[in-house]
């Protein structure tokens, strides 16, 4: 990540100067098609549906369409997008590598391609296929004395992922202003999807057309944010979660970030990302290396194509959560700073015996903090509220049967706290006389100062080896506003994104077995850099059902259900003030990872009751949620939301139909079910808790199916036709089961 002093790569293979390679990698319905002709710097030149055996003819045919045609006033060679594209190959827009030597030459690269290795190989052939794969190049500009190396790999999910690195083969420093990698797309794809949010409303979509220019999401907060883009998609105009070709990339970093859609007056289109590096943070003395972060990007058939490669390369990853994630109960909602042995006690007794598996203590345990105004950075249990230490109630929870987690906020720090006071020059800031402003009260501690990081390490694991701690919610709430370290004035968001990433290693390694879960004001820290080593997200602050309907939609573009943190919280919402019943609370929260954040002592018999019911529904479920896949109907400016989790075999399937406003017609498209065997014929059960939603008014299905065991319905009807909607009030929901039949439809077979 951050630079490093490196010997000077060796080429795996020292093509002959000017070969031409064109290689096909392919899995999960995606190909990939590179090429590198004349030895020149590589480029895709297809990314998108399969393409089967291509031979040399076909590969031959797919890298010439990717390349302009010649015309009048403008370059005399033909032009194609570059991984990392180079105004040296012709192409106007915006470079891939950005940069110069102090006396301001070297800032136009022309790379070519010295080796190319497949899966660790050399690459022999000219022309080769090939499953999933990782590509490696070894591109140089010997003149300018920068080298890079590109990887390139087709994971078996059929997502994309690229990164590069680049290091200064030169004599005098380099000062990297930004290293940004391409994928092209089509011209057909000429509609771009991406998110924006604030604090309590996270990723919420924004559509625009695809022209001519830059639409450039920057990213100068140093995490990951609310407003983040997420995964920026393009497809063609009106795609939705199952219909168009849809092309999405997420640059895969907790700090400062670029993503950007690309349209140059040839009409050519590039989706890119990368670091946003601020000036003069990166400057590469002789030998050093900068690698930037994994560019991710993932094609499909609609977004719920595009998300479930997403999800299943999560999945797939060795240290991937287990599917029983634990019924989690967080107290902040319950007690906010109020921490009182006994109160506690009794929660931790109230959640126990509905059903609750992890208990966690939040802000407020440490030094004087009684408020957000005070104490963040001394992590050490405060006498004044837990005078007997935090052992009282780590034991009476684990006595109970849960696990216990506990809030740290490791990258920040209050003026007012023992830390600032003894170092102040831990304070990250612009100059040594000059402070950021204040956020939420407090100021970014500087991990990238070796003492002070030693100091946050080593009190986080005194308190983590005073008692069993299972968990971690790691928070982080403010930008990194003039990020510098103080005595130097040196931007320093880069190291510190480095340096928060390696304490979260350190933890783990230290702490086998233990999860973070990554919250940061709510949802302002949802990437796939954080999620290598963390476990889970906090949505968002924002618990109303009805808001979470939409949040928890589209976040789970990028990450499965079982990342995200998804909790019941009292009748009152504390962000919006909006009353719900506890039927609409459950069934919002119950595709993801399942919580509680109420004061459960307020909680009425019936309420808790209820609840009970929930959560055992939720642990009954749990593993399809988290084993299945996503599906989200597309049902046009409907307030009835209908999705689903569908079991990889197809003979199991969840769904909940939300609704999420008031329509103007009376009655309501027909429901239509994503995801299943049209082959198979499906046991169709409404799934009816506490007392369901109000204002029904229910088809004859419904009826029969209520009456009976379920009601068994084709595959092919459910998928294509559709079941008649029952009309509910808004901001109420309901479920369906669904089980296959274990015959095969006959009509199957006519
Ligand atoms: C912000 C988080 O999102 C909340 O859940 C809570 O942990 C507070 N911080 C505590 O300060």
């Amino acid at each position: 990540m951050s630079p490093h002093r490196s010997a000077v790569h060796h080429p795996v293979l020292a093509p002959h100067p000017g070969a031409t390679h064109r290689i096909h990698l392919t899995a999960a319905e995606v190909s990939v098609v590179v090429d590198v002709t004349d030895g020149r710097s590589p480029a895709i030149t297809h990314w998108g549906a399969a393409l089967g055996p291509l031979g040399d003819e076909g590969l031959d045919a797919v890298c010439e369409a990717a390349v302009d045609v010649v015309v009048q006033n403008a370059v005399d060679v033909p032009v194609r997008i570059a991984l990392l594209p180079q105004a040296a190959d012709g192409w106007l827009g915006r470079p891939g590598l950005s940069g110069a030597r102090e006396d301001g030459s070297g800032w136009s690269p022309r790379l070519v391609t010295e080796a190319i290795a497949l899966d660790g190989q050399p690459l022999g052939a000219s022309h080769a296929e090939s499953g999933p794969g990782l590509l490696r190049f070894d591109l140089a500009d010997a003149e300018l004395g920068l080298a890079v190396v590109v990887e390139l790999e087709l994971l078996p999910s059929g997502l994309l992922r690229q990164r590069a690195a680049l290091t200064n083969t030169g004599e005098t420093p380099y000062l990297l202003d930004e290293l940004t990698l391409a994928v092209p797309v089509p011209a057909h794809a000429d509609e771009l999807l991406d998110f924006a949010g604030r604090w309590v409303k996270e990723r919420t979509p924004q559509r625009r057309e695809f022209t001519v220019g830059t639409h450039l999401r920057e990213n100068r907060r140093g995490r990951t944010g609310a407003d983040s883009a997420h995964v920026l998609h393009a497809g063609p105009s009106g795609f939705g979660f199952r219909e168009g070709e849809v092309w999405g990339v997420h640059t895969a970093f907790s700090g400062n970030h670029r993503h950007l859609a690309e349209q140059v007056n040839t009409g050519r289109r590039v989706l890119g990302g990368g670091e946003l590096l601020l000036p003069g943070e990166l400057r590469l003395a002789p030998d050093e290396q900068y690698t930037g972060p994994w560019l991710y990007a993932s094609y499909g058939n609609g977004l719920d194509e595009v998300a479930s490669r997403f999800h299943r390369h999560l999945r797939s990853r060795p240290h991937h959560v287990d599917a029983r994630r634990p019924v989690t109960l967080n107290v902040w909602e319950a007690v906010y700073f109020d921490h009182d042995l006994a109160r506690l006690k009794d929660l931790a007794d109230r959640a126990a015996a509905i059903g609750v598996e992890r208990f966690v203590l939040d802000d407020g345990w440490f030094g004087s903090r009684r408020d957000d105004t005070s104490g963040l950075g001394d992590w050490v249990v405060s006498d004044e509220v837990w005078p007997q230490g935090l052992a009282p109630l780590v034991d009476h929870v684990r006595g109970l049967g849960m696990e216990f987690g506990l809030w740290f906020e490791p990258e920040m720090v209050n003026e007012d706290s023992e830390v600032a006071r003894a170092h102040p020059e831990w304070i990250m800031a612009p100059s040594p006389d000059r402070m950021p402003l204040r956020s939420r009260s407090q100021q970014v501690l500087n991990l990238t100062i070796p003492e002070a990081y030693a100091h946050v390490r080593d009190q986080m694991m005194t308190v983590l080896d005073s008692c069993e701690i299972a968990y971690i919610k790691w928070d982080h709430n403010r930008d990194l506003l003039e990020s510098a370290t103080r005595a130097t004035g040196r931007a320093a968001v880069h190291e510190q994104t480095a340096a928060t990433y390696r304490l979260m290693d350190e933890l783990k390694v230290a702490h086998r077995g233990l999860e973070i879960e990554s919250c940061s004001s709510g949802g302002a820290r949802v990437d796939l850099g954080v999620l290598e080593r963390t476990d889970r997200v906090w949505v968002s602050d924002c618990i109303d059902p009805l808001d979470r309907q939409q949040m928890n939609r589209w976040t789970s573009q990028l990450i499965p259900l079982e990342l995200m943190g998804s909790h019941i919280a009292s009748g009152r919402s504390h962000t919006t003030g909006r009353l719900h019943t506890l039927g609409f609370r459950a069934l919002s929260a119950l595709f993801g990872h399942l919580g509680i954040e109420w004061d459960l002592a307020r909680a009425t018999e019936a309420e808790l009751a209820e609840l009970r019911e929930w959560i055992a529904l939720y642990k009954e479920q749990r593993e399809l949620l988290f084993t299945g896949d996503l599906v989200r109907a597309d049902r046009g400016d409907s307030v009835l939301w209908l999705h689903g989790v569908v079991s990889p075999q197809r003979d199991r399937a969840l769904f909940t139909l939300a609704c999420v406003g008031r329509s103007d017609q009376s009655q309501h498209d027909r429901l239509r079910f994503p995801g299943l065997d049209p082959e198979a014929r499906y046991r169709v059960r409404p799934l009816l808790l506490g007392e369901g939603p109000t204002g029904m008014s229910l088809p004859p299905w419904w009826r029969r199916a209520a009456a009976q065991d379920g009601v068994v319905v084709p595959g092919a009807v459910l998928l294509r036709s559709g079941l008649a909607a029952p009309l509910i009030d808004p901001e109420q929901g309901m479920l369906f089961s669904l089980t296959r039949e274990g015959a095969v439809s006959p009509a199957a077979h006519d």
